[in-house]
């Protein structure tokens, strides 16, 4: 299948990328800047594209690519697209001029098309674009032609047709360069041609087929269900491949959502008929080893590592009964493996993620049938394959829960209060019709009391935040600007229906600085 391979520099648009070049339909991944020419070679790309990253090409240590790569894309007539970052690393390194400019240029901007060329075809004279840099490109080789510029920006996009190398100053990656997507249209079919072969539905039948291989005819495989997207697609692939040879666990720890086990289970059981569905309680387990624990980190060690202990009792006991699990399936998806210069660095460590890490000595082995796709592509693998709506387009939910919701010490108490407030935002969202355009929806509680007052009666009851956010990939997110009348019945209901809650405040916090989560 063609292939477009992506250089990460450092960019927290990296992934997105990615992505947009599947959307059109062709194959793509992304390798790290300093990739050997021997390694790249063995990925067979037919266009490279250089991502754009915070350093400039000047600074020490600042990502370069090796020494034979042009010689590399030249020969083997590669074209190569560099953006942002990117841009200047092409000029840089085949012997041009980049410029630091202490003051930055940021946000949307108007582009002016002097030659569009194959890359910008068909673009209007004048379009909106989406700048973030400092440096500029100054003086460009030879054979370098100039294709557009801003009013601050002479060269803000270029392209050598000869040696095919191609470069733009904005991000054609990020919804604001309105037709960011077009140019990546221009550049895969019109400078790189390749096949569009990366379609969804194929990518079905060969993952069942994969899976039947891999297993073989005999073999039983443990997945650990949360009842999340992921999970669940990886479920009904592995039913489909290999039938009742999957055991499902589904762990309920008591950080689930309203009445989350009971329809985890009849989507599973009843619905989808699986027949090894194997329900954990372990609610009271998870409360007492959270007892009194305030914490925000140790919430989620422990959590983890209860998880990991009735997970691997779980298994233990099923594979007395059935010695031919071999195999542990894994939601794993693109993004969880591959991380970027950005996700490697500091976004990951702000909170330890503990979902379903399992022990290293295990001995099984792993299958991840997802490990290739981006989330929007396991969502519509989902509807494709059949499952309900309520799974598929359902909003993230963190591996641990709502403990990471309260605020303080877990109580049952405080957890059945932020369930009862949960759904009835979640219901009101609905109605409104705003739930599947917002990233996330979801309470908070707030162990502080303050003073209200219901028919005659003072009262002294817990907050309740509400938290609703939209973000493509909640690397970054706004909060959503609600109708006031629909935070108003929200409000209302919650505060007339929660016993336990006389206040609510909406939160009107941007990630970043502050995160989606509270702990
Ligand atoms: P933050 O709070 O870091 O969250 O802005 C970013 C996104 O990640 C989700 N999240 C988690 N997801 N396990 C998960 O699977 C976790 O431990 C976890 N913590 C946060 C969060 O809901 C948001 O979508």
């Amino acid at each position: 299948m063609d292939k477009i391979c992506i250089l990460d520099m450092g960019s927290q648009y990296t992934h997105l990328i990615a992505r947009r070049i599947r959307e059109h339909g062709v194959y793509s991944e992304i390798l790290p800047n300093n990739i050997s020419i021997y390694k790249l070679k063995q990925y067979k790309p037919i266009g490279i594209v250089l991502s754009g990253g915070p350093s400039s090409v000047y600074e020490e240590n600042s990502p370069q690519l090796a020494e034979d790569f042009f010689t590399y894309t030249i020969s083997e007539k590669i074209p190569v697209l560099g953006i942002c970052y990117g841009f200047h690393l092409i000029i840089h390194q085949l012997g041009g001029n980049i410029k630091s400019f202490a003051q930055k240029e940021y946000g949307k901007t108007e582009l002016e098309i002097l030659k569009s060329g194959k890359l910008l075809d068909s673009l209007n004279k004048r379009e909106i674009v989406w700048m973030s840099h400092g440096d500029q490109v100054e003086i460009m080789p030879q054979g370098f032609e100039i294709l557009a510029r801003t009013a601050t920006c002479p060269i803000a996009a270029y392209a050598n047709e000869d040696l095919k190398l191609y470069g733009v100053q904005f991000h054609p990656e990020v919804v604001h360069t309105q037709k960011g997507m077009k140019i990546f249209k221009n550049f895969i079919e019109k400078i790189v041609h390749a096949e569009k072969e990366w379609n969804l539905e194929n990518w079905i039948e060969k993952a069942i087929e994969n899976i039947k291989q891999e297993v073989g005819l005999k073999n039983r495989v443990i997945l650990g269900l949360s009842g999340g997207v992921d999970s669940s697609v990886v479920a009904v692939l592995l039913q489909k491949a290999i039938g009742d040879r999957l055991h499902s666990i589904f762990v309920n720890n008591g950080m689930l959502r309203k009445n989350e086990e009971i329809q985890v289970q009849k989507t599973f059981k009843h619905v989808l008929k699986f027949e090894n569905f194997h329900y954990v309680d372990a609610e009271e387990l998870f409360l007492e080893k959270l007892k009194n624990v305030e914490d925000p980190e140790e919430k989620r060690r422990i959590i983890g590592h209860t998880f990991i202990e009735v997970f691997e009792k779980k298994t233990i006991e099923l594979e007395k009964r059935y010695p031919d699990i071999k195999y542990l399936a894994q939601g794993t998806i693109y993004p969880d493996r591959v991380e970027t210069s950005v996700t490697s660095s500091a976004s990951v460590k702000i909170k330890s993620h503990h979902n379903l890490t399992l022990p290293n000595d295990m001995t099984l082995k792993i299958v991840e049938p997802l490990k290739d796709l981006y989330k929007d592509e396991v969502r519509k693998i989902g509807l494709q394959l059949g499952l309900p709506e309520s799974i598929v387009l359902r909003h993230p939910f963190p591996g641990p829960g709502l403990a990471v919701r309260i605020i303080g010490p877990i109580e049952k108490k405080k957890l059945d209060i932020l369930r009862y407030a949960d759904e009835i935002l979640i219901d009101e969202i609905k109605k409104a019709k705003v739930y599947d355009s917002l990233w996330q929806a979801f309470c908070v509680f707030l162990p502080l009391k303050t003073v209200g007052i219901m028919g005659d009666y003072r009262t002294y009851e817990y907050i309740c935040a509400i938290r609703v956010v939209e973000s493509l990939d909640a690397m970054t997110a706004n909060f959503a600007k609600l109708d006031w009348e629909l935070l108003e019945k929200i409000g209302t209901r919650i505060i007339n229906e929660v016993k336990g809650i006389n206040r609510v405040v909406y939160d009107i916090s941007n990630k970043p600085p502050s995160t989606i989560e509270y702990e």
